[in-house]
C-alpha cells in the first residue's frame, strides 16, 4: 500500500472504530411544524425527483467516502447495490488513488456494475491547483471514465489538510482552477465541503462559475478533525493529535450552510445537504430548508463494512422515515417540501 492508500484505509477504519462525530448535531435544532390535517395520503407521498437531470426516486444521495484500497471495492459495492434498488444518487471517494495506481481502478469502477442513476466522481481541490489546467481536464476526464460519472465533485478538504500530519493546506489558485473545470468540461461540476460547511461569501463566489451544484458539506456530522486527531494519536504526532482536538467542531452547521449557500445563490442552484443526516426525518428537515437532496455518508459505512442486506436495510428504513415526516408536514411531493415551515431553529 503506498501513502494515499493506507490513508483511505486508516480513515474508514477509524470511523468504523471510533466516535468521530462532532459534539453537536445541528439538526435537533431544526423542528417541523407538526400538520395534525395534513389531507394527503401517506401511501401517495411522491418521492421522486430530478437531480442534476437525472430522475431519482428519492432525494438522496450517498455521499463520496472510499475507494483506492482493496476492502473499499466491497464497500462501494455494498452500497451501489443499494444505490440500484433504491435508485438514488451515489459518490465515490476520492479517485486520486486510482490516478496514481491504475490498479486500484476497478475499487471505484465497481459502481458501473449498478445501474445508479446518478453517479458522482470526486477530487480534492488542491490537486487541481497542484495540476495546472491541461492535467486536470485530462485527469477529471479519466476518474469520470472510471465510474462513468454524470457529475463530477471538486472536494473542498482544507480543514482536513491543515490537521493531518502530512496535509498540504495550499489553497491559492483553488477557486480559479474550479471555475476554469467547470468552463472547460463536458460533465457537470459540483463543488462539496467535507465537514465545514460553504458561507454566504465562499457560495457568493461559486456562483459566478459555471458550476451546476453545491453539496453544503456541513458540520454536525463527521468530523475530518476527529478522524485526523485519531490517526494522529495512532503514530504518536502528539502537534496534529492536539489539532484535531482544538478543531474538532470547526465549521457552519449543515442547516445554516444551506441558508447560506441558498440566499447567496438565489436558490437558483442544487443544493445537496450532506453533514450528521441520521434518518429521513433529518433528510426530510433538509429538503424543508430548501436542500435539494439529502447526503448521507457514516450511517451507511458501517452496513456498508457488512454487507448488502444492512445496506439496503439501512436505506429503506431512511426512505420510509423521510416519507413518514413528508406526511406528518403535510407535503405530498419534494418540491412541496420547501413550503413546509419550520418551527423552530436554534
Ligand atoms: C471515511 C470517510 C471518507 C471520506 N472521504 C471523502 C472523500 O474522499 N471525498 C469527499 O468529498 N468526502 C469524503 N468524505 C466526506 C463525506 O462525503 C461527508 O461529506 C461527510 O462524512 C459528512 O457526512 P456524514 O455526517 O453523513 O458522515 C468522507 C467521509 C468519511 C466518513
Amino acid at each position: 500500500m503506498n501513502q494515499t492508500e493506507s490513508r483511505k484505509h486508516e480513515h474508514i477504519r477509524i470511523s468504523l472504530e471510533k466516535n468521530v462525530a462532532s459534539h453537536h448535531n445541528f439538526w435537533d435544532d431544526v423542528k417541523l411544524m407538526h400538520n395534525a390535517l395534513p389531507e394527503i395520503n401517506k401511501d401517495e407521498v411522491d418521492l421522486t425527483t430530478k437531480l442534476f437531470g437525472k430522475k431519482l426516486s428519492a432525494p438522496l444521495v450517498i455521499a463520496g467516502m472510499t475507494g483506492g484500497y482493496i476492502k473499499a471495492k466491497k464497500i462501494n459495492e455494498n452500497l451501489a447495490a443499494a444505490a440500484e434498488k433504491y435508485q438514488i444518487g451515489m459518490g465515490v471517494g476520492s479517485q486520486r488513488a486510482a490516478l496514481e495506481n491504475p490498479d486500484l481502478k476497478d475499487t471505484y469502477g465497481i459502481v458501473k456494475n449498478y445501474d445508479i442513476p446518478l453517479r458522482l466522481a470526486n477530487i480534492g481541490a488542491s490537486q487541481l491547483v497542484l495540476w495546472g489546467p491541461k492535467k486536470t481536464l485530462e485527469n477529471a476526464q479519466k476518474m469520470i471514465d472510471m465510474i462513468d460519472a454524470h457529475v463530477f465533485v471538486i472536494c473542498l478538504n482544507f480543514l482536513q489538510e491543515v490537521i493531518q500530519s502530512e496535509g498540504e493546506a495550499n489553497a491559492k489558485g483553488c477557486l480559479s482552477a474550479i471555475k476554469q473545470l467547470a468552463d472547460d468540461l463536458n460533465t457537470p461540476v459540483v463543488v462539496k465541503e467535507s465537514g465545514a460547511g460553504i458561507s454566504f461569501n465562499v457560495a457568493e463566489r461559486l456562483s459566478k462559475t459555471k458550476i451546476a451544484g453545491i453539496d453544503v458539506g456541513g458540520l454536525g456530522g463527521t468530523s475530518f478533525s476527529a478522524i485526523e486527531h485519531y490517526r494522529a494519536n495512532m503514530i504518536n504526532d502528539k502537534l496534529h493529535e492536539r489539532g484535531g482536538k482544538t478543531f474538532w467542531d470547526w465549521g457552519i452547521p449543515t442547516p445554516l450552510s444551506i441558508l447560506e449557500v441558498g440566499d447567496a445563490t438565489g436558490w437558483e442552484l442544487p443544493i445537496i445537504a450532506t453533514g450528521g443526516i441520521r434518518h429521513g426525518l433529518d433528510a426530510a428537515k433538509a429538503l424543508a430548508l430548501g436542500a435539494s437532496a439529502a447526503g448521507i455518508a457514516r450511517v451507511l459505512l458501517s452496513p456498508a463494512d457488512k454487507d448488502a442486506e444492512s445496506v439496503l436495510f439501512e436505506i429503506n428504513t431512511i426512505i420510509k422515515e423521510l416519507r413518514a415526516a413528508m406526511f406528518l408536514a403535510g407535503a405530498d411531493s419534494v418540491t412541496k417540501m420547501a413550503d413546509v415551515e419550520v418551527d423552530s431553529w436554534m
